[in-house]
């Protein structure tokens, strides 16, 4: 195996609006101690010496924006190249694939969204990749017990079941992949998309699911409560506390 296959890419999307997080600017944008949370995402990547490249799906008309931001925030030395993302976060990491060089064996995608991702969970995703898994999640165990429910606008929804909360996980990023593996299940969602007659497939929400859906084997390892997504505005306030504690810790 030579160096670069050896090596793992990332591919950030980061093309999303936030819509959840309320007005402002895009989600990968908006700031965390100052600092966007895209710009977190990216150096949490790049502390993991197996990440040799990290591809960022930035909003489509903001590709030059973003390619600035990453170089004023001190990332200049690292492999950090920014392409246009798409429609769907589905898309973006799809049009981030495209531009990893073939060489690139093991391929991560992480969010944006999740800015405080421990480097710990970087190198424990990609080295269950290097040891042969063909696609791995960081995930952890649920506080909360979970209902499926018969959705009903404006409620109230009659429950269908309980799931043994035993079995479940919430599953974070970054998922690693053997590129031909990543590469293979999103042309195969392209192609069925594109010969969709409208009744179309559910969407998949993470790359794992893909794999899952054509029926590849996905494996989990030990995700962190760091990395959880900046979704909601009280995340931002969680992910602000975050920080601060590390931030005080480094002081020591
Ligand atoms: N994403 C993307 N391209 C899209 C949609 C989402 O690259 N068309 C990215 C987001 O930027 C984010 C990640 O996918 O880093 C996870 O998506 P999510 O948390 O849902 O972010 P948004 O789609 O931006 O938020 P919302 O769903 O609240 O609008
Ligand atoms: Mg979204």
């Amino acid at each position: 195996m030579n160096a670069t296959a050896a090596v793992a890419a990332a591919v950030v999307p980061a093309a999303g609006r936030g819509e959840r997080l309320g007005p402002g600017a895009p989600k990968a944008l908006r700031e965390l101690g100052g600092v966007p949370l895209l710009v977190h995402a990216v150096r949490a990547l790049t502390r993991s010496r197996a990440v040799g490249l990290v591809v960022v799906a930035a909003p489509a008309d903001g590709v030059a924006e973003v390619a600035a931001l990453l170089d004023s925030h001190g990332l200049e030395g690292k492999d950090i190249r920014v392409v246009a993302g798409g429609a769907t976060r589905q898309e973006s990491v799809r049009l981030g694939l495209a531009a990893i060089p073939a060489e690139v064996g093991i391929v991560l995608v992480h969010d944006a969204a999740r800015p405080l991702v421990p480097v710990e969970v970087v190198d424990a995703v990609a080295s269950a990749v290097r040891a042969g898994a063909g696609a791995v999640v960081p995930a952890v165990p649920l506080a909360d017990t979970v209902k499926r429910v018969e959705p009903v606008a404006g409620g109230p929804e009659p429950v269908i079941d309980t799931p043994d909360r035993a079995t479940l996980r919430a599953v974070q990023t970054p998922q690693g992949f053997r590129r031909e593996t990543l590469a293979e299940v999103h042309a195969r969602a392209l192609a069925e998309e594109a010969a969709a007659d409208g009744s179309g497939l559910p969407p998949v929400t993470d790359d794992a699911g893909l794999v899952e859906r054509f029926g590849g084997r996905v494996v989990v390892v030990p995700g962190h409560e760091e990395a959880f997504k900046v979704t909601r505005p009280l995340d931002l306030v969680l992910a602000e506390a975050v920080l601060a504690r590390r931030r005080a810790a480094d002081a020591y």
